[in-house]
Formats: structure tokens, C-alpha cells, sequence
């Protein structure tokens, strides 16, 4: 943009962006001024417009290479290799793909200046052998791919009759490494059938014109494009416009570049004649008018050059084989469907080398390292064409031609949107036509009139190409794009024969005529199948054909590649470049305004300008923009040390910009309208000389060295860090894939594939659980659920850390706490789940004695506890306070300093207590000892406390027995007695009626009990 500044007044505006109005005419004035003067490349933005001149000129050599490389977009003249260059650029600063859409009629221009841009990559790259090589077969796969994809229509004495994508791939520093070609659709129609004034393929005419004397004889052929009918339907074989000879050695050069070996090009040479002789085979009638080949001189030549038996061939060609459960018939064919097969056998077999050698071009460029490549993608696909008479390839060509128009639609509206969002600035919508809806009305599913001719090809009965016409109108008869002579007005009705439909194409209107398209979108495999059967080349492994094999639906494969294509182009950054056909007749310096208008209309380039303008003719990074005007303000020169965007604000106030001309963005400045910037600009030119006496550069030969190795640093330094970010991304690339493999593996047995996915869950899960452990040992429920492949190891860990725990715990607590503890375990094991007021008992400490200051028997050291009691007599169970005292070989009750009573632990025979909540205990005494007095029947407030000291002194724990219900106890040897435990409203201990002691439930253990006499 500041080249085109700069150069403004001389011819034009070279970005129309800084027109001064928006208007056509306007826009035409520019184009045709440029144009005049041989400057056939003008910006919009970054779109390139290209006016074919039909001339060389002489702007692609070394030194405009060199001009152009390295040197920002706007600061030269317009041209595809400033295109090329910033394209390249930004891909090795962002490090991602990108592709460039060249769109534009047919003869505007696409295919060259798509190989412009090849020969500029080429240039690019560096010169290594590998490099070379890799070079030299891109580029010389163009001539091959023209020789066998190009031909001349009306259009265009060069036409590509097919599309190409071209990927060109790139390692990190930049070097082109090798390429990739996806080709689409090729008009094998063209094989055997072409227009008034066009020709066929350019292989067959460079063959026969160029070939060597040997090689035609070899082949079977006469040096005469007359002689064969394939090759003279159009009546021009013989152009001045081309040279078939010295074609013929291009290719045959680039075929041996590109690595065709020797054999192989004498069998596609072969393939190549025999499509000659097959065209030149001619069928006479029987007796029944069928068709019948008798000893034909050019079936044998077929048969030898293809390695087929010659009678198997003529059986293809002049029967069909019909199959009946076990047997085979075969039906002879009348002449014209005999003419059928043997012009769709030679369509199959052009059309199977064409693939083929696209295939072998790929393998030849194909880069074999697996390093992260990036790619620049070349888009030259056959341009929007209209013929008198319109088939199905045009049908398929226009509807590619609105695809990318849609594409471009989207992505410039979407790109210049996203701009003015991400920045901030108001956005005004332009109006387009948005061709989405001719998009729908071909491709849509069900609907589109793909689906129908899909339907139509599969329908059983029969179908017909008007029945495909009539269920078209039935279907589309009202879409605004879509008419057929029924349909149309009376004056649009004389334009259309009864078998034509009528689409209005973005582009224009297109009449398509029916007949025929329902069987050029149905190859039929049946049909195809002599071709595969005879040909020799590409025999086909899958020659076991399966009897009802669906048959391929050209157009839906079509679709689904352009779809295919359409989305692996919108992940890449798109690059435009628009070409114009500037007139018919292929004349140089001519432009024909009413054409060139009509393209500029179609293309949707006043739109496209529009809506670069429709705020904003200009924008700029601050960065950019302060660098080059920051002389025009003394506040940022020679140094504005602060933010980008302040050093700007600073600048535009200084210049005086009005608010109403500009707007800040979050990262550019917006400039409303050209002449504010031209006056900025113009201030700039002034300012240049004084400029260059402040020049930081003095001259001298060291400050220049200086200059140099400064900026050889800064080139190393971003290259250095370049390699660094594609290291870090290879390396990622590779763990992604690990990870992504291990996890699909994570079952199988430990292999290379899963064992560091496996590692990292491991790792992971330990991670994980080392922040979640249980923090108590009475914590059960915390422990993280472990993957399946850590179970093991988990409930090891779990067993040890709990024991660690428990460890730690144990040696944390003191002799008296452990003291407690045994004595506790010793009352769990006896009363746990047995006793109900057990439960309650567990928070409360064992005391040593509960009797401090009474009045107790020494019973010196022997003496361990004491507890107060209320002993119940055995005779009326009257109620008497006493003290119990414990030593290790018996128990006494005592009433104030008296023994009462001495049992040995030897006769302690068993200890009984109720399940309930009450308090009472029943020592059993064995009665044989004189000295005891029946079993002992007391209450004691301590109950565990006591019982779990006397277990542990007496060793009893084995004797104790809760029961339900009662207890019997001895009263005296003999004589019996019992005590009953109930649950009752009111606690009571009492005599009960039948002599036994009743004890009704008591909840709190502590409460006296009331004794209710009996
Ligand atoms: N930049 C150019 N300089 C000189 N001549 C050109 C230029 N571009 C195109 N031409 C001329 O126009 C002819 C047609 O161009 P080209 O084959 O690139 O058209 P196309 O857009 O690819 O058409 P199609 O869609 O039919 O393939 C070329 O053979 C060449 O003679
Ligand atoms: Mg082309």
C-alpha cells in the first residue's frame, strides 16, 4: 500500500481500496488505465486482481524474483509474486498452512498464474541436490499434466479440462520439500468427442506430430492427425497457436524428471495409440444389422499394444455378455451401441492413465520424512465456462466454479467481520449476492439436482433423461435460479429446446441440455467392465466384480471430493487471486470493457472493495504505521519509547486527523477515507530529505558492516527460536500420538505401545491419591477408587498406610492411655453386642479405685480397686451400701472397714449380668466352701469398670454370661432363688410377689435405683 502510495499518480491506483469512489466505472477506468500501460496486476487489499494481456511480458524473470522476495506486500507494484511472497511469508512467521484460490473464467488466466507461483517457490528454496530434484519434478509436472489434462476449446488455446489442488509442502526453514496433487473430474468426454473448433487431449497431437519415427512404428501409427477420428471432429488438429514438436519433447523430458521409467512410458505411449486405433475402429453390419468386426487392422493394434487377446477384445466390443443363473449368453450388438462401448472403453482407459500418472507424479514429489511440514496450497481449477451446447462436465464445472465462489464469499465477509470485531470498530454490512442458494439447488441431499439425477440413475423402470427433466420441474419448478421450456415465460421459451434445463449461475445463465447426462453420471461398472477386462494397464485386482454393484454416481463422487476439498481448504489461511479474461478473441493489449465488467460483476469484486471500505479504506498495525511516519511528529522521532498505540494517538493529533477519521483498534489504526492518508503520505515525501540526513546510518563501511551483522543476528536469532518452536511442537505432536495410542491399548498387556500411557495413570492416580489420603485411622471411605491398572498396587498401599496409622497412633499415646485401651478391649470383647448400656460406657475412662477417702480394710499392697456397691441380701433382698475391693486373689465386700464377706477368685465360679441397661451383677460361688454364703447379688454404678478388673485380676473373662430374662442364684447350697430383668416406664429394683428380685429396665445407668418394697 505505501508502493502504491507512492506510485499513484503515475498510472492508476494500484490498490483500489484507495480509490476515491466506489463505483464501476470508476473501477473499470483504473483496470483499463493499468491495463493500457501493461500493468495487469492491481490489489484489493490483499486479493490480487489479474488481467490476462495475452502477451509475455517480461515482469517474471530472476530479477523480479529477487525484487520481490523478502519485501513487505505494499512497498512494491502489485504483482503475483508479492502474493507468493507474503503467503510464504506468513507461513513460516505463523507456522501453519495456507492456500491460494486463483478463480476466474476459463482462459483468464488461472493455470499460469498458478505456475508463476510455482516457479517463484522454486526460486525460493535453496539449492540443495535433494531440494533440486524435488523442484525440478514440480515443476516439471506441469507440462505432463497439461500434455494429458489441457487441451484447446473455444475458450482457450490451453485449457485445463480438470482441476488441481497442488499442495506444496515446507520444512521449517522454509525449504520447499515436496508436493502433493489432488486432481478432480477430467472431461474424458473430450476423448472422443469435441466441439467445432477444439481439439482433443494435446498428447495425442504432441504423439503423432512430435513422435519419433521409431516409436510411431513401434505404436502402429501414421504421422497424420487427419487419419484419426478422434482427433478431427473439431476440424482444427493443426494450430498455429501450438506446437505439438516441441511439446512433445517438453514431455518427454519431464516424464523422465519426474521419474516415468522407461517401460512404463512405452506402455503409456501405448495406451495412448491404442486410444487412436480404437477411435479409428469402425463396425460393419451383419446380415441382421448388427454390428461385426472382421479382421480389423486396427483391433489388432489395440490388442498388441494392450497385451489382450484380440478376440476377446472384438467379443467386448461387439457383444454383451448377459448372464443367466449358471450360463452366460451373449447378445450381439447393433452398430451404434457397439460405437457406445468402444468410445466408453477409450474414455476409461484415458481416464484411468490420467489417473495413474497423476499417481505416479505424486509418488515422484512425495516427501517420505514424517518432520512437520507446512503447506501452501495451489487451487487452479477449470474456470466457469458457456458453451452452445452444455454437458454434463460443464454442469459439473460450474457447479466447482459456484463452490469456490461460496467459499470466497464466506471467507472474505467471515475475515473482514472477524477484523472489525476483534478490534473493536463498528461494522457496517455490505450487501452481496450470496450464491448459496444456486449452491443448494445443485447439491442439496434429497432435494438438489444431484440427489434427483442419483434417484433417476437407480430407479428401477424406465427411466429416461426426460423423465430426469420432468422430475426436476416437478421438484425445483419454482426456485428462482432454475427453468426449463416448460416452465419459462414465452419470450425466454424460444431460448429453450423441450430437453434443456436452465440454471442462472452466479457467473450467468447456463442451458444445459439432458441427453446423455443421466449416462455420463452413470459409469456404469457393466459398461465400463471392457475396458478393464482388455486394457492390460491397471488390471484390476477387484476383477471379480460383484454382480450388483452399485454404479458410480459421478456427479455424488464429484460432490463429496469438493466438499472433501472444501474443508480442508477452509483449515488453512486463504489467499485470493481473481483473474479477468480481458477479451474473446485472445488478442494481446485488448481489453473488451463489456467483458471485463461482466467478470468484474460476477466475481463480486466491487463487493469484495466495498466491503474493504465499508468503514475503513486503510488499517495498520500501530507498530507498522508509527514506523513509517514517526518522522512526521517530534514526539515520536527518533524514538517513541512508550506503547505502539499512544506513539500513534500521539502522531495522528500532531497531524491533525479529525475524530471523524479515524478510529483506534485494539492493535491498527483505521483510516476512513484515502486522502487522509495521501495527505499523510504526501507529508512523509516532504519530510523524506530532511529524513535522510537524520539517517542513524552515517555511511561509513563499519556502521553499514554494523547494520549487517545486526540484522544477520536478528534473522538468526528468529530462525533459532523458529527451529525451538518446532521442536517443542514435534515433540508435542509425538506425545499427543503416544498418549492417544497408549489409551486405546490401556488393556492389552503391557507392549511399547501402552506401557508410558500406563506409567503416566500410574503416576496420575499416585499424584492424585498422595492429596486425598484418609486422615484418621477410623476414616474407611476416603481412598480413591484406583484405575484398573493400579488396583493391586492401591490396596497394598491402602493396608500399609493404614498400618503406618495405626503405628503412628499406637506410639503416640502414653503407658496410662494404653492401660485404658487394654482394659477397654477386654470389656469389647465381653459386652459388645450383648449389653445395652454398653455403648455408653466406651467414652468413659477406668479409674484406678473409686473409693478416695472412705474408710476401707488395708489389705496392703494386694488391695488394686475399690468401688461402692449396693449389695441386695439374699434373704428379701434388702438393699445394703457396701464397698467391694478387688486384689489379685480375691474380692471383698466390706461395710465400713469390716469384711463382710471373701470370695476367692478360685471359687468364682461364673459372673452374670442382663442384657438390659441395668446395673446389676451376680457373682457365682461355688457352695461346697463353707465359708461363702450363696452367690452375690449387688448394683454397681461402675458396672464395666468393675467387671472388666475382676475378669482381668480373677482371669474370669470366659466366665461371664448376659443373659436374658433372669438369673438363678444360689441362696444358700440347695436352695435357689432368682433375679428378673424387665423394661419397664419407671425403673425399680424390688421383691417380687414370686420371691424373686425384679429389676425393671433402667436407662440411665447412674440413676439410684428406688426400691419398692415387696
Ligand atoms: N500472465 C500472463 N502473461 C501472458 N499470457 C498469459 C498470462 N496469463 C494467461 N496468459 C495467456 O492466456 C492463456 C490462457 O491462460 P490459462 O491457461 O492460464 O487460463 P485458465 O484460466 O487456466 O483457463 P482454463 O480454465 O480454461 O484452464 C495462456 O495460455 C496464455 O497464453
Ligand atoms: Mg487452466
Amino acid at each position: 500500500m505505501e508502493g502504491a502510495l507512492v506510485a499513484r499518480d503515475k498510472v492508476g491506483i494500484q490498490d483500489f481500496v484507495l480509490l476515491d469512489e466506489t463505483t464501476e466505472t470508476a473501477f473499470m477506468e483504473n483496470l483499463k488505465k493499468r491495463f493500457d500501460k501493461d500493468l495487469i496486476y492491481t490489489y484489493i487489499g490483499a486479493l490480487v486482481v489479474s488481467v490476462n494481456p495475452y502477451k509475455d511480458l517480461d515482469i517474471y524473470n530472476s530479477n523480479q524474483m529477487d525484487l520481490y522476495m523478502g519485501v513487505n506486500f505494499f512497498e512494491l507494484p502489485p504483482h503475483i509474486f508479492a502474493l507468493a511472497d507474503t503467503v510464504y511469508h506468513a507461513m513460516m512467521l505463523e507456522l501453519n498452512n495456507h492456500f491460494i484460490l486463483i478463480s476466474g473464467e476459463s482462459g483468464a488466466g488461472k493455470t499460469e498464474a498458478s505456475k508463476k507461483i510455482l516457479q517463484y517457490y522454486a526460486a525460493c528454496s535453496p539449492e540443495t541436490d535433494l531440494l533440486t530434484s524435488v523442484r525440478d519434478k514440480m515443476l516439471m509436472s506441469n507440462p505432463v499434466l497439461e500434455a494429458f489434462g489441457n487441451a484447446k476449446t473455444l475458450k482457450n488455446d490451453n485449457s485445463s479440462r480438470f482441476g488441481k489442488y497442488m499442495d506444496i509442502q515446507f520444512n521449517s526453514e522454509g525449504e520447499a520439500l515436496g508436493g502433493h496433487i489432488l486432481n478432480y473430474l477430467l472431461e474424458k468426454s473430450r476423448v472422443v468427442h469435441q466441439n467445432h473448433g477444439e481439439r482433443n487431449f494435446h498428447i495425442f497431437y504432441q504423439l503423432v506430430e512430435g513422435g519419433e519415427e521409431d516409436l510411431l512404428h513401434q505404436l502402429g501409427l501414421e504421422r497424420d492427425c487427419l487419419y484419426y477420428n478422434y482427433l478431427t471432429q473439431g476440424e482444427c488438429a493443426i494450430m498455429s497457436s501450438i506446437n505439438d514438436k516441441n511439446d512433445w519433447k517438453t514431455v518427454k523430458n519431464a516424464l523422465k524428471v519426474i521419474e516415468v521409467s522407461e517401460s512404463d512410458r512405452t506402455d503409456l505411449f501405448g495406451v495412448v495409440a491404442s486410444v487412436l486405433h480404437l477411435g479409428n475402429v469402425e463396425f460393419d453390419p451383419d446380415s441382421r444389422g448388427n454390428a461385426s468386426l472382421d479382421n480389423n487392422t486396427e483391433l489388432r493394434w489395440v490388442s498388441t499394444l494392450l497385451g489382450v487377446n484380440a478376440q476377446t477384445l472384438q467379443e467386448g466390443l461387439t457383444y454383451r455378455k448377459i448372464r443367466a443363473q449358471q450360463d452366460q449368453v451373449l447378445s450381439p450388438f447393433n452398430i451404434d451401441h457397439a460405437i457406445y462401448v468402444r468410445d466408453a472403453l477409450a474414455k476409461a482407459m484415458y481416464g484411468r492413465t490420467f489417473t495413474w500418472l497423476v499417481r505416479q507424479i505424486n509418488e515422484s514429489m512425495e516427501n517420505k520424512d514424517d518432520t512437520m511440514k507446512m503447506v501452501i496450497g495451489l487451487l487452479d481449477i477449470y474456470g466457469f465456462e458457456v458453451f452452445y451446447v452444455n454437458s454434463f462436465e460443464q454442469f459439473c464445472i460450474n457447479y466447482c466454479n459456484e463452490k469456490l465462489q461460496q467459499l470466497f464469499i464466506q471467507l472474505t465477509l467471515k475475515s473482514e467481520q472477524e477484523e472489525y470485531e476483534a478490534e473493536g470498530i463498528e461494522w457496517e454490512a455490505v450487501q452481496f449476492f450470496n450464491n448459496k442458494i444456486i449452491c443448494d439447488l445443485v447439491e442439496e441431499r434429497h432435494r438438489g439436482i444431484i440427489s434427483i439425477l442419483d434417484e433417476e440413475c437407480l430407479r428401477p423402470g424406465d427411466a429416461t433423461d426426460l423423465t430426469f427433466l420432468e422430475r426436476l420441474e416437478e421438484k425445483m419448478g419454482d426456485h428462482p435460479h432454475f427453468v426449463t421450456h416448460r416452465l419459462a415465460d414465452i419470450t425466454t421459451r424460444k431460448t429453450l429446446d423441450r430437453g434443456d434445463f436452465r440454471l442462472l449461475h452466479y457467473a450467468g445463465e447456463v442451458t444445459y441440455c439432458v441427453v446423455g447426462k443421466r449416462d455420463r453420471h452413470t459409469q456404469h461398472t457393466e459398461r465400463v467392465r471392457p475396458s478393464q477386462q482388455h486394457t492390460g494397464r491397471e488390471r484390476p485386482s477387484h476383477s471379480k466384480y460383484r454382480e450388483r454393484e452399485r454404479p458410480v454416481q459421478v456427479a455424488t463422487q464429484f460432490k463429496s471430493s469438493l466438499l472433501k476439498l472444501t474443508e480442508s481448504l477452509l483449515a488453512k489461511d486463504a489467499w485470493y487471486v481473481r483473474c479477468l479474461k480481458s477479451n474473446e478473441s485472445k488478442k494481446p493489449g485488448v481489453l473488451d470493457e463489456a467483458l471485463v465488467r461482466h467478470q468484474v460483476k460476477y466475481l463480486g469484486l466491487m463487493e469484495h472493495l466495498r466491503v474493504r471500505r465499508a468503514g475503513f479504506a486503510y488499517r495498520r498495525r500501530y507498530e507498522v504505521f508509527l514506523q513509517r511516519y514517526k518522522a512526521l511528529c517530534p514526539a515520536t522521532w527518533p524514538h517513541w519509547l512508550g506503547l505502539p498505540m499512544d506513539g500513534v494517538q500521539v502522531l495522528v493529533q500532531h497531524l491533525g486527523y479529525m475524530p471523524y477519521e479515524y478510529k483506534m483498534g485494539r492493535t491498527k489504526i483505521f483510516i476512513r477515507h484515502p486522502k487522509t492518508l495521501y495527505a499523510t503520505e504526501d507529508a512523509f515525501e516532504r519530510c523524506k530529505h530532511e529524513l535522510g540526513e537524520r539517517k542513524m546510518c552515517c555511511g561509513s563501511n563499519a556502521c553499514c558492516l554494523l547494520r549487517t551483522k545486526a540484522f544477520q543476528m536478528d534473522v538468526a536469532w528468529k530462525a533459532a527460536q523458529a527451529r525451538k518452536e518446532v521442536e517443542r511442537r514435534d515433540w508435542a505432536v509425538k506425545v499427543i500420538k503416544k498418549f492417544i495410542n497408549g489409551f486405546i491399548n490401556r488393556g492389552d498387556a503391557r507392549s511399547t505401545d501402552n506401557s508410558e500411557y500406563l506409567a503416566f495413570v500410574r503416576q496420575s492416580y499416585l499424584n492424585r491419591l498422595k492429596l486425598k489420603l484418609p486422615q484418621t485411622v477410623l476414616d474407611k471411605t476416603t481412598w480413591l477408587t484406583p484405575p484398573s491398572v493400579c488396583q493391586e498396587a492401591s490396596e497394598l498401599l491402602r493396608k500399609v498406610y493404614y498400618r503406618l496409622m495405626v503405628r503412628k497412633y499406637v506410639r503416640g499415646i502414653s503407658q496410662q492411655k494404653k492401660g485404658q485401651l487394654q482394659m477397654k478391649v477386654v470389656t469389647s470383647a465381653i459386652f459388645k453386642g450383648k449389653k445395652d448400656s454398653y455403648p455408653q460406657s466406651i467414652t468413659r475412662s477406668f479409674l484406678d479405685t473409686r473409693i478416695v477417702n472412705g474408710h476401707l480394710v488395708n489389705l496392703h499392697s494386694s488391695q488394686t480397686y475399690s468401688v461402692p456397691v449396693v449389695k441386695y441380701d439374699r434373704k428379701g433382698f434388702k438393699p445394703r451400701p457396701r464397698q467391694i475391693l478387688l486384689t489379685t486373689s480375691a474380692a471383698y465386700l466390706v461395710e465400713e472397714a469390716k469384711i463382710k464377706q471373701r470370695v476367692l477368685y478360685t471359687s468364682l465360679k461364673g459372673i452374670s449380668v442382663s442384657n438390659l441397661t441395668d446395673d446389676i451383677v451376680v457373682l457365682h460361688i461355688t457352695c461346697e466352701d463353707a465359708k461363702q454364703k450363696g452367690d452375690l447379688v449387688f448394683q454397681c454404678d461402675h458396672l464395666f469398670e468393675f467387671l472388666t478388673k475382676l475378669s482381668m485380676l480373677a482371669n474370669k473373662q470366659n466366665a461371664f454370661q448376659v443373659v436374658k430374662g433372669s438369673i438363678t442364684i444360689e441362696i444358700q447350697s440347695g436352695k435357689q432363688g432368682a433375679v428378673d430383668f424387665t423394661t419397664g416406664p419407671e425403673p425399680l429394683v424390688y421383691k417380687d410377689k414370686n420371691g424373686h428380685l425384679m429389676v425393671v429396665r433402667h436407662p440411665p445407668p447412674h440413676t439410684p435405683y428406688p426400691l419398692k418394697s415387696g
